[in-house]
C-alpha cells in the first residue's frame, strides 16, 4: 500500500524508519519530512495544515494510509476532512477526528472529560475573561505553587508554574489578555504535583487499545533537570520506576476509563492516545492527554516494538485491534537529542552537520534537518535524536551519549545526564 505520513520531527523519522520496513510499505511519502526521512520514503513538499493540497497529492499518488504525526492538523480536523469528502473517505487515517482530538485541543474539556468519567487528576478551575475577578479571588484561596494553563495549543509554552498568588494572579491577567493568542482565552487553574512524570501511550481503534511501551521524557534544557522547558531533550524506555503493579494501576484506573469514556461520549476514537502522567506516591495521576505520539519519547518507544507497525496501523483502522498481541522487546532504549546553540531561545540554522557515519550502537533520527545537495544541516532547534537500545539501561544511556558526541555541527549541544538519574 501507499502511505503518506504527516510531519517533519524525530517521532516521523522513527516512524518512517520502521513503516519502511513493512511489506505491507510499497511507498512511503513524508509530508514534509526531514533530511534524514529520504532515507526511508520519498518527502514531500507539503504543509500538514494545508487539507487541499493534502488531497491533490492523495488522489494523485493513489494513496491509501494517512499517518497523522502532530497535533496541529488532527485539531484542525483532518481525519473528519477525509470523511467527509467523497473521493477521500475511503482512506483510512490515523489519528482521531475532530471530537477526539480535542482531549488535547482544549485542556478545559479534557479536564472536564476526565472529572466526568472519574480519572484521577489534580483539581482544577477554568476561567474566562468575564470571570477575571473570581479568579483572581481563587487564586487568593489556592496552594502554591500553582500551575495556569492555557486552553489551547500554545506549542508546548501554555504551562505556568507560579510560586506567588502575586505572580500568579499577574500571569492569569496576561494570559486571559493574550499572551498565548486565543489559545488563553480560556485558563485552566490547576492545582500542583509532587511527583515523578511519565508518558504512557496506547494505540486505539476505538473499541479496544494496545499499551505501548512507557517512556520518560527529559524537559528542561539544562543538565541536572535546570533551566528552560524545551519540547524534550531525550528520553528512555522502559522506565524503572513504573512497575508491573504500578502500569496494572494505570491501565484500570486511566486507561479503561478514557476508553470507555470516549465510547459513553460517542467519541469513535482512532489513533495514538499519549497520557501524561505523574507518579504520586505510588498512585498515577493524569495531567493531559494528547491525541498524537510524544516527542522524543516516539523514539525510544518505537524501536522497542517488534510488530509489523503498518500492520497495526490497518488492524487499527479496520477495528481488528483485538486480534493484534502486541510483541515487546525487553531491552531498554534512550534517546538522546542534540539541539541548537541557544534552544529553545534563539539559535541558528543552516550548520552543516558531519559525523552521522561515525555513530557505532546507536539510530540517528533526524528531526529539525534538511539535505542540500548531500549535505545534512541542522533546520530546527531540536536537530537529532539519537537512540540505542541495549540489554541495560545503562548501556543504552552511554551507547546514545557516546554516539552523540561522535556527532558535530557548530553550536551543537545536548545533555549528557538523560536518564541517569534513573540508575
Ligand atoms: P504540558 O505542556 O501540559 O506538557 O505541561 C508542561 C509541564 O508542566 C509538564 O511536563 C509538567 O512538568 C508541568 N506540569 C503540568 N501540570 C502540572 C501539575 N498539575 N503539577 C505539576 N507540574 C505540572
Ligand atoms: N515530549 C512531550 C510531547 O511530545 O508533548
Amino acid at each position: 500500500m501507499n502511505i503518506l505520513l504527516l510531519g517533519s520531527g524525530g517521532r516521523e523519522s522513527a516512524f518512517a524508519w520502521k513503516m519502511s520496513q513493512s511489506e505491507q510499505c510499497s511507498k512511503l511519502f513524508i509530508a514534509p519530512g526531514n533530511g534524514g526521512t529520504a532515507a526511508y520514503g520519498k518527502n514531500v513538499n507539503l504543509n500538514p495544515n494545508d487539507f487541499e493540497a493534502i488531497k491533490k497529492f492523495a488522489l494523485a499518488e493513489d494513496i491509501n494510509m494517512v499517518v497523522v504525526g502532530p497535533e496541529e492538523p488532527l485539531v484542525r480536523g483532518i481525519h473528519d476532512f477525509f470523511v467527509e469528502d467523497e473521493q477521500l473517505a475511503h482512506i483510512p487515517v490515523i489519528g482521531p477526528k475532530k471530537e477526539g482530538a480535542i482531549l488535547e485541543g482544549s485542556k478545559d474539556f479534557s479536564k472536564e472529560f476526565m472529572a466526568r468519567h472519574g480519572i484521577p487528576t489534580p483539581g482544577s478551575k477554568s476561567f474566562t475573561n468575564e470571570t477575571l475577578q473570581e479568579g483572581l479571588a481563587y487564586l487568593e484561596n489556592h496552594s502554591l505553587p500553582v500551575v495556569l494553563k492555557a486552553d489551547g495549543l500554545a506549542a508546548g509554552k501554555g504551562v505556568l508554574i507560579c510560586e506567588t498568588t502575586a505572580d500568579a494572579q499577574s500571569e492569569l491577567q496576561l494570559m486571559l489578555g493574550g499572551k498565548f493568542g486565543t489559545a488563553g482565552s480560556l485558563v485552566v487553574i490547576e492545582e500542583y504535583l509532587t511527583g515523578i512524570e511519565l508518558s504512557v501511550f496506547v494505540l486505539t481503534d476505538g473499541d479496544h487499545y494496545v499499551i505501548l511501551p512507557e517512556a520518560k521524557d527529559y524537559k528542561k534544557i539544562g543538565q541536572g533537570d535546570s533551566g528552560l522547558n524545551t519540547g524534550g531533550m531525550g528520553s528512555v524506555s522502559p522506565v524503572p520506576f513504573a512497575d508491573e503493579k504500578f502500569l496494572k494501576e494505570v491501565e484500570d484506573t486511566i486507561i479503561i476509563p478514557t476508553i470507555n469514556g470516549l465510547k459513553k461520549d460517542n467519541i469513535d476514537y482512532t489513533g495514538f492516545i499519549f497520557f501524561g502522567l505523574f507518579k504520586v506516591g505510588d498512585k498515577p495521576m493524569i495531567i493531559e492527554y494528547n491525541c498524537r505520539m510524544g516527542d522524543p519519547e516516539t523514539e525510544s518507544v518505537i524501536p522497542r516494538v517488534e510488530n509489523d507497525l503498518v500492520e497495526l496501523f490497518v488492524a487499527t483502522s479496520q477495528k481488528r485491534l483485538k486480534d493484534i498481541e502486541l510483541v515487546i522487546n525487553p531491552k531498554s532504549a534512550a534517546t538522546v537529542m542534540i539541539v541548537a546553540g541557544g534552544y529553545p531561545g534563539d539559535y541558528e540554522k543552516g550548520k552543516a552537520i558531519t559525523g552521522i557515519e561515525n555513530i557505532r550502537k546507536s539510530l540517528a533520527f533526524h528531526a529539525g534537518t534538511t539535505q542540500e545537495s548531500g549535505v545534512i544541516k541542522s533546520n530546527g532547534g531540536r536537530v537529532l535524536a539519537v537512540t540505542s537500545v541495549q540489554d541495560n539501561m545503562f548501556e543504552a544511556l552511554q551507547s546514545a551519549t557516546a554516539d552523540a558526541a561522535r556527532i558535530y555541527f557548530d553550536g551543537k549541544y545536548f545533555r549528557e545526564d538523560i536518564g541517569f538519574d534513573l540508575m
